[in-house]
C-alpha cells in the first residue's frame, strides 16, 4: 500500500448516499452557480489537482470537470480514451495507485460498474464516477438541480393539494440514465413513469430497484411502467429521454433497438399531452436531426423501415428539441459543472 493511502469517501454509486446528502449536494450546486454569477470564488482548494480518466468520449463531463476545477482554483489533467496506458498496458488498480501518489481527486468514466469498484478499492484519493454502464451519478445531481430551478422544488400544488412532480423517462430505461432517473425520483419523492418496452422491466438492475423502492417508501413518490404514451404523458411535469444506443455499444444494435423503441420517441404530440408547463430534459448528446454522423447514418439505413427516424431524429423529434421554452437540456448541461464542483468540494472537505 502506498505510504499516503488515506481513507477517502468516493462518489461511486448513489447507493452509498443518503437522501439528506443528495438534497444537500443539489443545493450546494445551485449555490455554486449563484456564487460564480456573482463573482464569488470559494477558498481552500487552490493549488489542489484533479485528474480525469475517460475510457469513453465526453463533451459535458470532461469539460465540466475542467470548468469546476478552474472555478475552485484547482488544476485539471485530462486523459482521454487513448491518452493513458490504462486498459492496454496497465490495470485499473495500478492506475488508481499511481494517481493516488500524484493527485488529490479523480473523475473516472468507464464501462462496467466493476471497474468503478476496482478503482475505488485501490484509490487513496476520492473517486468521482463520471459515468459507467450502471449509472451517471454526477448527472443525477445536475438533473435534480435543473428540476428545482424549473419548478422551485420536487412537489406541486394541485387544487390545494401538495403532490409529487411527475417525471417520465422514455426509451432505454434499463440503462444508466434510466437508473439515474430512478435514483433522482426516489431521493426526492417524485412520481416516475418508465415509458418504454415492457420487457426492459425485467432487465433493470435489481439492486437499484430495491434501493429506490425502499427510498420511495420513506420519501414518497413512486415508480410505474407503461407502454401507453397518453397515460405516460398525462399530467407529466418532466419528460426526459436518452439515446437508444449508448457509448461503447455496437452500431449493429440500432436495428434491434429501433424495433424495440420506435414507439417511445418524444414528439410534440407527447409534449402537448403533458402538463401546460412541462419541460423536456435530455442528458445529451441527442439525436434530433441530420447534423450528426450517427443520426444521418441511422436515417439512411433504417428510415424506410422506421419512418420516425427518417430525418435523423431518433429518441426526440427536432420539433421538441428546438422548442427553446420547453427544452431545458442546455440548462441541464450547464448544471453539470456546478454539480461536479459541489461534489469535489464535499469530497475534499
Ligand atoms: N451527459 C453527458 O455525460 O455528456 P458527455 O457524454 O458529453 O459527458
Ligand atoms: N446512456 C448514455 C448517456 C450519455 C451521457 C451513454 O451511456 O452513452
Amino acid at each position: 500500500m502506498a505510504w499516503n493511502l488515506k481513507n477517502p469517501r468516493h462518489f461511486d454509486t448513489l447507493m452509498n448516499f443518503t437522501t439528506e446528502e443528495i438534497l444537500y449536494l443539489v443545493d450546494q450546486s445551485i449555490k455554486v452557480k449563484e456564487n460564480e454569477r456573482n463573482g464569488i470564488r470559494p477558498k481552500g482548494l487552490e493549488g489542489k489537482t484533479i485528474v480525469g480518466i475517460f475510457e469513453k468520449n465526453s463533451t459535458r463531463t470532461a469539460n465540466s470537470t475542467f470548468k469546476a476545477a478552474n472555478y475552485l482554483g484547482m488544476q485539471y489533467f485530462y486523459n482521454g480514451p487513448s491518452g493513458s496506458n490504462m486498459g492496454t498496458k496497465e490495470s485499473v488498480a495500478d492506475t488508481a495507485k499511481v494517481f493516488t501518489e500524484m493527485y488529490d481527486i479523480c473523475l473516472f468514466r468507464t464501462f462496467g460498474h466493476d471497474k468503478i469498484q476496482d478503482y475505488a478499492k485501490n484509490s487513496g484519493i476520492p473517486l468521482i464516477n463520471g459515468l459507467c454502464d450502471q449509472e451517471h451519478p454526477t448527472q443525477t445531481i445536475a438533473d435534480l438541480q435543473t428540476i428545482k430551478e424549473a419548478f422551485g422544488g420536487f412537489k406541486k400544488l394541485v387544487k390545494g393539494e401538495i403532490k409529487p412532480l411527475k417525471v417520465v423517462f422514455c426509451g432505454d430505461y434499463k440503462n444508466n440514465m434510466g437508473n439515474s432517473w430512478m435514483y433522482a425520483a426516489a431521493f426526492t419523492g417524485m412520481d416516475l413513469v418508465m415509458f418504454g418496452p415492457k420487457e426492459y422491466e425485467q432487465q433493470c438492475n435489481k439492486d437499484i430497484v430495491k434501493f429506490c423502492k425502499d427510498l420511495f417508501k420513506k420519501n414518497g413518490g413512486s415508480i410505474t411502467f407503461t407502454e401507453d404514451k397518453a397515460k405516460a404523458a398525462k399530467d407529466a411535469d418532466v419528460i426526459a429521454t436518452d439515446v437508444w444506443v449508448s457509448l461503447g455499444e455496437s452500431f449493429d444494435l440500432w436495428e434491434k433497438r429501433l424495433k424495440e423503441m420506435h414507439e417511445f420517441q418524444v414528439d410534440k404530440k407527447m409534449m402537448d399531452m403533458a402538463s401546460k408547463n412541462a419541460i423536456f430534459m435530455h442528458c445529451l448528446p441527442a439525436f434530433h436531426d441530420m447534423n450528426t454522423e450517427y443520426g444521418s447514418k441511422v436515417a439512411e439505413l433504417y428510415g424506410k423501415k422506421f419512418p420516425i427516424v427518417k430525418n435523423g431524429a431518433i429518441e426526440v423529434t427536432d420539433e421538441v428539441f428546438s422548442d427553446t421554452k420547453r427544452n431545458w437540456s442546455f440548462v441541464e448541461a450547464g448544471n453539470r459543472w456546478t454539480s461536479i464542483a459541489a461534489i469535489i468540494q464535499e469530497l475534499l472537505k
